[in-house]
């Protein structure tokens, strides 16, 4: 081991034991190196790694900008779930069960509401636990958007957006009968070409020139690829001020980055919750529709109820609870984002869900979280500048903005070209999982509520290794 990294080894140590928030990791199933390593599923009984795993031999796991690990209290969560539907039955729809911390399921959408609210910064009914997230943009496009082909027609979004929001705007188009090669803006940096950086001006000055045209701006709070976060209120009050309707995406920034979607006059935003939230893969995701976008403005005994609200694709889990089980054909919102709500919600979605913020809640909030992310990432900045031979530091670069306040917890790293299978390959050998965007970048995420400043140490060493071996076979 180089002295720089025994060095660093020993400061990233006293940094954990001063964590404040050192805690919050004994909630998670932190996959030991024997168990990634593995071809064949474990019998449940060792699944979690408790007693009897070597604590030393935990994987690395910066992950968390793809999928959360596990809180421990999910199989709990979930067990006492299947307890009350395999005792229950129906009667788990309405009936409360003493000592259960579970709400009946029929309140269950609105309990995860009440959890979700203070992580975006918005009311409790101004957010609803549904869907997925690119179902979600369609829902909320097909409220929202409302194109007039002789004004306000175009959907702004950035060139290189998650291919599932660009495929979901080109689709809302077509579904307009419009042509995406005339009705989409797509921004591309002209400052940063190479690694798309838009910085705000950028983005600002384009929504100023395409404003008389545009209807609609999508745009990430987090760009999945660069970790770029945003300057979400800047943005959103100067399209705003152009009456553009905003939406955000919000895969890499809920549960990672503070949000205050109400205080931004945010219109629309919607989110994942199997990355920061740690909920489980394709875990229900969830929506924000703000206050003024959602009122209901006429009791459905008037004439015309459907007029006192935005029209969108409804479903009866939308509809009022009051009159939700008449079942009379006839509409009528409940006000807020619930009343944007499809289908009655997968039960065991909200209980995986709720249970991974309940951990949020012993951790005292995001803002707490934060402060600790932003040491975390900034210790692993440090050490991928100074913890690495020089040969191998010329092998990548960061493409992550530099300034803490313009990303979260992910650095990405670009590899020189053909180093990536390799470098890869060589940093699973040594129990470090990240994750990779082909065909040359490297994500890094450490997540405050599980990763330890011992993990930037593992993964950097783990990481020089890594591009010694690479460089050595494509020498
Ligand atoms: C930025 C972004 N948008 C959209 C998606 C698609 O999410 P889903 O499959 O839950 O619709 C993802 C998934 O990782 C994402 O990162």
């Amino acid at each position: 081991m180089s002295s720089l990294i025994a060095d660093a080894r020993e400061k990233a140590r006293a940094l954990d034991r001063d964590d404040p928030l050192a805690f919050t990791r004994s909630e998670f199933n932190i996959p030991t190196k024997t168990q990634i390593a593995s071809t064949r599923l474990p019998d449940s009984a060792t699944t979690a790694a408790g007693p009897g795993h070597d604590s030393n031999d935990k994987c690395v796991y910066l992950c968390g900008n793809s999928l959360g690990l596990q809180p421990k209290r999910t199989q709990t969560r979930l067990n006492q779930y299947l307890a009350t539907w395999a005792t229950q039955g129906v009667q788990g729809h309405f009936k409360p069960l003493e000592e259960s911390p579970l709400p009946t399921w029929l309140d269950a959408d609105e309990r995860a509401a009440q959890l979700i609210a203070p992580i975006v910064g918005a009311s409790e009914a101004e957010v609803a636990v549904m869907q997925t997230l690119t179902a979600n943009l369609h829902l909320l496009m097909s409220a929202f958007y409302r194109p007039d082909i002789n004004g306000k027609h175009k959907i702004m979004l950035e060139s290189k957006a998650f291919p599932s929001d660009h495929f979901a705007v080109e689709t809302q188009l077509r579904h307009h009968g419009l042509d995406p090669s005339t009705s989409m803006v797509t921004l591309t940096s002209q400052i940063n070409p190479e690694d798309n950086i838009l910085t705000t001006a950028e983005i600002l000055s384009a929504i100023t020139a395409h404003a008389s045209t545009t209807a609609l701006l999508l745009l990430p709070g987090i760009q999945y690829y660069t970790g770029q976060l945003l300057d979400i209120p800047t943005i959103t009050a100067h399209a705003r001020a152009h009456q553009i309707f905003v939406i955000w995406d919000l895969a890499h920034a809920v549960g990672n980055v503070p949000l205050r979607l109400h205080d931004w006059q945010v219109d629309a935003a919607a989110w994942c919750s199997y990355k920061y939230l740690n909920s489980g893969p394709g875990c229900i995701g969830g929506m924000f529709v703000h206050e003024d976008n959602s009122s209901v403005t006429r009791p459905i005994t008037d004439d015309k109820p459907e007029e006192g609200y935005t029209n969108r694709l409804a479903g009866w889990w939308g509809n009022d609870k009051g009159t939700r089980f008449v079942m009379a054909n006839k509409f009528h919102p409940v006000k807020g984002a619930a009343g944007f709500q499809l289908s009655n919600p997968s039960i065991l979605d909200i209980t995986s869900l709720s249970a991974s913020l309940e951990v949020f809640g012993l951790a005292g909030g995001v803002d707490q979280l934060r402060e600790k992310s932003v040491r975390l990432t900034a210790f692993l900045e440090e050490l991928l500048e100074g913890g690495i031979a020089e040969e191998e530091r010329a092998l990548f670069r960061i493409i992550t903005p530099r300034d803490p306040l313009q990303r979260g917890a992910q650095l990405s790293l670009m590899l020189k070209g053909g180093l990536l299978e390799t470098v890869m390959h060589e940093l699973e050998r040594r129990g470090v999982i990240v994750d990779e965007r082909k065909p040359d970048v490297i994500r890094v995420a450490p997540a405050p509520l599980y990763n330890t400043f011992e993990d930037c140490v593992g993964f950097v060493e783990a990481f020089g290794h890594a591009l010694a071996v690479a460089r050595q076979g494509s020498a």
